[in-house]
Parts: C-alpha cells; structure tokens; sequence
C-alpha cells in the first residue's frame, strides 16, 4: 500500500481488484456523467493563494462536526453496496474510521447491516435514510439505528426517484452477483474478491431483508427497492422523521440556495451540499460550484458539509475555505476497500491527511478551523 500515493493511484488499483459490475457501480454517475465529472474538475479551478515566512509549527487538522471530534473534518459517506468492494466492507471501513477519529455513515442500502456494524465498532456512527414508501419499515430502522446508539441521522433527500447509470444497467448490476457466464468471468479473473466473498455470509442488503414484511427471497427484493423509493416525500415528512429519531439530524442532497433556507426552518443540525456524486441529476452544477452561494444562504444559522468529487487533502482544505464545516468522501474510501479492505481505506484517509496538511501548512495557516475565503485566489 506504501506504494499507493494518490486516490487515482487507488482507484488503478482498485479496478485491477474488483469485479468489473461492482467497480463500475462505484465509478460511475447518470446519464452522460457530466455532473459526476464536474465534481472533480471544478476543484481544479479554485486556486489557492501561497503564504511565505509565517511560522507554520505545529499545525492541526482536529476539528467538530456536528459537535463530535472528528481528527480532521473528513467522514466517509454513505454508500450502497460497500460490501461488494470488498466482503464485510462496511465493517471494515468503519472501523477504519472509528481509528482515524472520522465518522462513518452506513447506508439504508448496505451490505452489513446497523447490527453487523455495531458489533464490530467501539463508538457510536453514523446512520443514513432513505424514506421508503413502507413507513413501518422505516420506523423501524430508525429505531434500529437508536438501539445501535448511532449518533446522527443523515437524512437523503435527493432520491426519491433514481437516477439512471447506463454502466449499471449494461453489466446487469446485482447483490448477491447474478451467474450468468459474463458475470462468473468477471468474478474469476478477481480471484482474492472472490475468495474473500465466499469467506462472508453478508452478500446482499442486510438492513433490509429479513425485516421488511414483503421481502422473503431474491426476486422480492429487488422488487422491493425498484418500488420503494417514495416519489411524494416532501419537507412535511422531515418534521416526523425528526421527532420519531430524536437526535442530531443532517439533511443530504442539498444544492439550491431556496432549498439550503427550507432546511434551516426544519430544525435540522446540519446540511450536505451534495449532488449525490453526480449519481442523480445529470447537468446539475458541482458541489464545489455552488458551496459559497449555500453557505451565504443560510448565513451560519446550520452547519454546512459538502461531499461530491474530493480527491486530495486540497479539494478538503478548498472547501473548508468557503465554509463548508466538514466533508464526506465517498468514491475515494470505496477504491480503499476495493483495493486493500480495511488497510485501504486507511491509506487512502493518510493520502488525504497528508495533502490537507501541507497545503495548510503552504497556504500559511496551523489550523483548519482557521480557513476561509482570504486563503483563496481571487480571479486568474
Ligand atoms: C457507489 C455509491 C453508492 C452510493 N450510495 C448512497 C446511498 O446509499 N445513500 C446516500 O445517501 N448516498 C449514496 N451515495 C452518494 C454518497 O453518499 C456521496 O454523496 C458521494 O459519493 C460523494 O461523492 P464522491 O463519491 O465523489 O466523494 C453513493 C455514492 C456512490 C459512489
């Protein structure tokens, strides 16, 4: 893993590993992939204005979010199917977190379910819903995630319908993995993946079958989650799903500056500025782009995050620097798992540490909470 230096090293890495239905799924946005694209790009065009001769000793990366001591403002985001990168993959990247000092944030649509999670981590994660149209179903996982002692509910709110990835639906793309030749050929040229599938027995959704009513084989779960997602779920539906969780709640999928000011008059503890990794809406504008407006739209009445398109410690440090209280990686920590599992996931937290550190220490400043838009380029 020394040898891994950046998260494209990681992802090289991780497509050598992975089977090619699963890898895709993690490398890939809807439609033409546009917005997923402009996520990354964008972060090159902010420019980072260079510091010299200021005492740069003794530098911290330590921040909050959400009120949790986080060892730099970094979490993994939530992300379906973690247990196909890599078997148990939930697991072991939350336990790669929970060393690092990071939150993870399991998925509704995870491999390892709440239960598995929490019976291999020490400290209270992160849970992420999805409103499905089975409202016992939902009540009860949040109930789930409270008995797990999860500390926050991440609430996503850009997927009420799903957006189309032609890669997922060209390689027949599911959990458990299908037989066909094509499928069995894409799983024995990755022969340590398989080995280390067939060592689990955590091989489809875990939070879900076995506990919605419907559910009882194969065909009735993907039935189940074509039909699920709840096209009428509306700002009305966050005032129950607060009150029935009780706890610290983060509002994800936010990208409009009307939408960031709805959401402060929801209560909520914090936003995510995100467009799902340009998984959703194809052609919307990247995170990145539209971070500063949001920011200057709720006007520090809610914690601001950002995820989508982080591939450095410097695309951290950028958003940091307009405002963004804390981030989310999502792709980078699944090219972790998919290339080295939980070891992985570790390095590529490293890889990121050690960018945000430098380019803190090369912009002039000793302490990530002190970051903002006077540590930009103005202009070319
Ligand atoms: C493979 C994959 C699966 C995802 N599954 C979920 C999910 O189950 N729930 C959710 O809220 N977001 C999901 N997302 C979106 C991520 O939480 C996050 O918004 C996105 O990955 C950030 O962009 P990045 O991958 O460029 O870091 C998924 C993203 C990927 C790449």
């Amino acid at each position: 893993m020394d040898d891994i230096l950046t998260i494209a090293d990681m992802k090289a890495r991780a497509k050598r590993r992975v089977p090619k239905m699963f890898f895709d799924y993690a490398d890939s946005g809807a439609y033409t992939e546009g917005t997923y694209q402009a996520n990354e790009d964008d972060f090159q065009k902010v420019k980072l204005r260079q510091r010299v001769l200021v005492d740069m000793a003794n530098r911290s990366l330590a921040s909050e979010m959400l009120g949790e001591k986080v060892s730099m403002p970094v979490a993994l985001a939530p992300t379906g199917m973690t247990g196909m990168q890599h078997a148990n993959g939930e697991m072991l990247a939350a336990q790669a977190a929970e060393e690092f000092g990071i939150p993870f944030t399991l998925s509704t649509m995870s491999i390892c379910s709440i239960e598995d999670v929490a019976s291999v981590t020490t400290k209270p994660f992160w849970f992420q819903l999805y409103v499905m149209q089975d409202r016992d179903f939902v009540l009860n996982l949040i109930d789930r995630a409270k008995a797990a002692g999860c500390s926050a509910l991440v609430l996503t709110l850009d997927l009420q319908i799903q957006g189309q990835r032609h890669k997922d639906i060209r390689n027949g793309l599911s959990a458990p993995p299908k037989f066909t030749p094509k499928h069995v050929w894409q799983m024995a040229t990755r022969p340590l993946w398989c080995a280390q599938m067939l060592g689990t027995k955590r091989r489809t959704f875990g939070n879900i079958v076995g506990h919605a009513k419907s559910v009882t084989d194969l065909t009735s779960l993907s039935v189940w989650t074509s039909e699920q997602f709840d096209p009428h779920l509306s700002w009305k539906d966050v005032a129950w799903i607060k009150e029935r969780w009780g706890g610290k709640l983060i509002l994800k999928g936010i990208l409009d500056e009307e939408d960031a000011r709805m959401a402060v008059s929801t209560g909520a503890d914090a936003i995510i500025v995100s467009n799902h990794g340009g998984r959703q809406l194809d052609g919307a504008p990247s995170t990145i782009s539209m971070l500063p407006r949001i920011v200057d739209a709720v006007g520090g009445h809610i914690e601001v995050h950002l995820d989508g398109g982080i591939r450095s410690g410097q695309d951290v440090l950028k958003a940091l620097c307009y405002g963004a209280k804390g981030t989310y990686i999502g792709r980078p920590f699944l090219y972790g798992l998919g290339a080295g599992g939980k070891r992985g996931v570790t390095r590529a937290l490293e890889i990121i540490r050690k960018e945000l550190d430098t380019t803190l220490a090369l912009c002039g400043e000793r302490d990530v909470r002190n970051l903002s838009r006077r540590n930009l380029h103005q202009g070319l």
